[in-house]
This record gives C-alpha cells, structure tokens and sequence, in this order.
C-alpha cells in the first residue's frame, strides 16, 4: 500500500521527509539505510545536514547502501555516484559505513551478488528511499518484459540516458551502463520512502496512481509492498 503526502513546496517535502528519519533514527539509531542520488534528495540531503549539525539527528550508528552506480566508472570519477553522495552528504554527516556498488569492478555480475549478500547480512533496509525516473524507474529497474530479483547489470533506458545528460557537459562520456539494486533488496526493506519532486514527474505520478500494477512501470510495483510513503510536492502531483 502506498501512503501519498503532497506538501506544498519542495521545502515542505524535504522538512516532512527528513522528519521521518528523525523518527527512524530516535528508534533505530543503528538503522540500516539505502540512500538515492540524483536532484530530487539533494535539498532532504541538506535538510539531514542542519539537523545533524544542530544535533537533532545523530547518524553515527547508523549504516547506508546506494542504489546503484555507473558502469564501469572509477570512484574518484566526479560523475560517479560514490562521488555525488561524497559530495552532497558523506562528507558532511558522519555514518558508521556507507556503501556503494564498485563501478571499477571488473566482474559486475559477482559485485550484485556480492552486494545483495552484504544487505542480507545487515538485515536488510530499515529504511529504503528511491526517487522515481520520468519512465518510471526506481533504482536503475529499467521498465522491461522482466526483471532479475537480484542486484544487476542493466543497459540504461534511452529517457533516463536523455533525463541525465543534464549532469553531464559535451566533453564528458555519459554512461549508458549501470549497477543498479534488484527488486528483492528493495522488496526486503521494512519501509520505504519515495520522494519526487517537479513538474515533469507528474504524468508518471498519474500513471503511478491509476488503479494498475503495470509491468512496465517498475514504480507500480510498490503497491504490493506493505509499508510505502511517497513523499511529493504539489507540481509533482498534478494537483
Ligand atoms: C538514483 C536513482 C534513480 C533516481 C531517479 C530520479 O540513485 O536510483 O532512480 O532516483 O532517476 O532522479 P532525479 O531525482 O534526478 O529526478
């Protein structure tokens, strides 16, 4: 089932958002986290920071896997994702151990089981954020006929390879590939987080919310899962 909160702005939407981690981390200080990149969590990023620095939050317990990374891409690489979440909150709020898929890998296929292994072993996600593609994505779960359960090699769809190219400058390579989580870690998560932001995610919120579970629409799937909160602006929502 899918809990659905529009706040009025996106201020709103960070300051609601981050007060569900607040209430996760005051009962679970050594929560097990899975953390996003892209645009929509930088401003809940920010938010976790404040409050981190003004000690309403404490994540130094606290343990955090990402979604997914580019392939193949060097960590130190400035568009890599391990270098995005250094950037915009490793770096300013201290976790007990973040992780993120080793884009430098050379056996891809052996790092998603590996990774799969190592959230098993942590006991999973306490608490699971995503944001959502303009083609419905969630991670890097490209729509499709099917979809492994595992973590994942995956070729990225052409909207995301379009929607992304906004990071990216001419003479910098876009990767068409990445290392992205598999329905079953995400599927483990006790509660999940969805948080979405702006005018062009309204029409796949639309299409999210008709009453379908559509097969080629990765982001449906969530209603099935018991514990869901989308998170969203009102330009977001279509309302
Ligand atoms: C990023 C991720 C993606 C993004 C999605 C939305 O780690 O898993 O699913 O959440 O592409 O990205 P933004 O927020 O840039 O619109």
């Amino acid at each position: 089932m899918i809990k659905k909160i529009v706040c009025d702005s996106y201020e709103d939407a960070c300051r609601y958002a981050a007060d569900i981690y607040a209430g996760q981390l005051k009962a679970k200080p050594d929560s097990v986290l899975g953390l996003a990149t892209g645009s929509t969590p930088i401003g809940l990023y920010n938010e976790l920071i404040s409050r981190s620095r003004a000690g309403l939050i404490d994540f130094s317990r606290a343990r955090t896997f990402n979604l997914d990374e580019y392939y193949p891409i060097k960590a130190t690489h400035p568009q890599s994702y391990r270098a995005f979440m250094e950037e915009h909150l490793f770096s300013k709020v201290k976790f007990a151990d973040t992780r993120i898929m080793n884009g430098e890998t050379a056996d891809p296929h052996a790092e998603c089981a590996g990774y799969d292994a190592q959230i098993e072993a942590a006991g999973g996600f306490d608490l699971l954020l995503l944001g959502i593609g303009v083609n419905g994505h969630i991670a890097f779960i490209e729509p499709a006929a099917s979809y492994p359960l595992g973590s994942y090699l995956v070729d990225l769809a052409e909207d995301t390879i379009v929607a992304n190219s906004r990071f990216f400058s001419e003479d910098e390579t876009q990767p068409v590939i990445a290392l992205s989580m598999g329905l079953s870690p995400i599927f483990m998560a006790k509660r999940i987080l969805m948080f979405v932001s702006g005018a062009n995610k309204a029409d796949i919120i639309k299409k999210l919310f008709d009453g379908y579970l559509h097969t080629d629409l990765p982001a449906s799937f969530l209603h099935l899962h018991p514990d869901v909160t989308i998170v969203l602006d009102k330009a977001a929502s279509g309302e």
